[in-house]
């Protein structure tokens, strides 16, 4: 509309936590909300992601989001399922998400993915707010449907506050113990410094008017200056999945992060060996729900604009990798853009020694953080790739001649049978973990008991 500038573009949201937590079911009551707001329309489900226009943020927050204070479009919130690690969400330069939510349970509090969560988001100094969920659990829990927090807070029995009072707290000394400064979000003034917690209910909607309002307020005051984006130009992304689709064959999960994206346009995509160059056969989008029963799922659309989550057809995507960049060719030599691709993927390509412990990992974004997180626990890296333990990979770390080298981390990946038999015959360790500090613990426990 008039009153936003067009180069802002929506401001990219992670959604983050353990397991069950609820980060689905909050952004589902962001939707629920707007269909009961009459707004369902306005809210456009991508793939893997939920745009929410300023104007329904509006709506539901009710009081605490006056419109005009704000340029920027609205949110786009990506959901990340807890078993699939969200280091995936990397762009360019870092973290693909601007901001995040960390959805923790009240009751269940701090989880190893959690942790990890927070770890992660330290690393890409991604500012970041607490959801503390699930407030109606709390015993005695009188709901007050839709409502900010603390006027739902104040209506409910002493003993209750007492209650919520504890968990919260409980949940501020966490984050105090990982190295954040935390406090209840009306406490606090500077965003950048501390982190704000917000107690909600993804069930009874209590607190969401909260979180979003904090959630405007963050992106348009600390985000501003990176979502001044040239919207019309050739559109940059990030790989988030690989994925087989019935009548369209390899597909890539994407979320734009800059620019346009055509259904005709060319495109490099990052891969296992050379970048792949290929023609957009297709865009696609999940079909309203309206529509659910038509045949396909998906909806082909001519354009898309940055930020957005898409899945692309297109020739060729067989050795795409998750995790890897996207760039639209358009009026450029392709050379340039394969040149880009390139240089993007050495930023990420890791450090090897000559000697060190194998690595394999389920994007490039996962390799990443494992490869910073072995640096810091000073565990050199022989070897480091995205893919599942092969029998290959057994072979390159059977040569190590120290036995505390002679060993295979893998982050989300499986371990194939014929690598499974190879390492027990060479003698090689396997350590998995879909948690990485939990995998570089297992190994730090392994070498400190053979050195015992
Ligand atoms: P993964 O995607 O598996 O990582 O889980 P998730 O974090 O998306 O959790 P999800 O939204 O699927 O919720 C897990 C369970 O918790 C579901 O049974 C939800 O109904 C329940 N739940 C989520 N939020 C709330 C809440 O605020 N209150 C209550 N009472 N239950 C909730
Ligand atoms: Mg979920």
């Amino acid at each position: 509309t008039d009153a936003h500038t067009p180069s802002l573009r929506t401001p990219i949201v992670a959604v983050l936590g353990h397991v069950d937590h609820g980060k689905t079911s909050l952004l589902d009551k962001v939707r629920g909300s707007a269909v009961i707001e009459g707004e369902a329309g306005a809210i456009t489900q991508h793939i893997g992601a939920t745009a929410v226009p300023l104007e329904v943020i509006s709506e539901i927050a009710g009081d605490l989001v006056e419109p005009d204070d704000f340029d920027l479009p609205g949110l786009l919130f990506i959901d990340t399922p807890g078993h699939h690690s969200f280091t995936t969400l990397r762009s360019r330069g870092g973290a693909l998400a601007d901001i995040a939510i960390l959805v923790v349970d009240v009751n269940d509090g701090f989880q190893p993915q959690t942790r990890e969560a927070l770890e992660i988001l330290q690393r890409s100094e991604t500012p970041f707010i607490v959801a503390a969920n699930k407030v109606d659990t709390v015993p005695g829990w009188n709901a007050n449907e839709d409502t900010p927090i603390q006027s739902t807070y104040d209506q409910q029995s002493e003993r209750v506050q007492g209650a919520v009072d504890t968990a919260l707290y409980e949940i501020i000394g966490q984050l105090s113990e990982a190295g954040f400064s935390a406090d209840l979000y009306w406490r606090v003034q500077n965003f950048q410094r501390n982190v704000g917690v917000v107690p909600v209910s993804a069930m009874t909607g209590e607190g969401v008017p909260d979180l979003l309002a904090v959630m405007m307020g963050l992106s348009q005051r600390y985000m501003k200056a990176e979502m001044e984006i040239d919207v019309a130009g050739p559109g940059v992304g990030t790989v988030l999945e690989v994925k087989e689709e019935k009548g369209f064959g390899t597909t890539i999960d994407t979320v734009l992060y800059d620019g346009t994206i055509r259904a005709d346009d060319r495109l490099v995509v990052g891969g296992t060996n050379d970048p792949i160059v290929t023609d957009v056969r297709a865009l696609l989008q999940p079909r309203p729900l309206a529509e659910i029963r038509t045949e396909s799922r998906f909806e082909r659309v001519d354009e898309v604009s940055a930020a957005s989550g898409i899945k692309i057809a297109a020739p060729d995507l067989g050795d795409a990798m998750a995790g890897a960049p996207v760039r639209v060719v358009r009026d450029r030599p392709v050379e340039d853009v394969i040149a880009e691709v390139r240089a993007e993927l050495a930023d990420i390509a890791v450090d090897t020694a000559d000697e060190g412990v194998v690595v394999k990992a389920d994007t490039l974004g996962s390799l990443e953080a494992m490869a910073d997180a072995l640096a810091d626990a000073e565990v050199p890296i022989v070897r480091a790739e995205v893919g599942d333990v092969a029998p290959r990979d057994v072979s390159v770390a059977s040569t190590a001649d120290d036995a505390n080298e002679r060993v295979i981390l893998g982050f989300n990946v499986d371990v194939l049978d014929d690598a499974e038999r190879r390492a027990e015959i060479d003698d090689v360790r396997l350590f998995t973990d879909d948690v990485i500090y939990q995998l570089i613990e297992g190994y730090e426990r392994f070498v400190e008991e053979r050195e015992r």
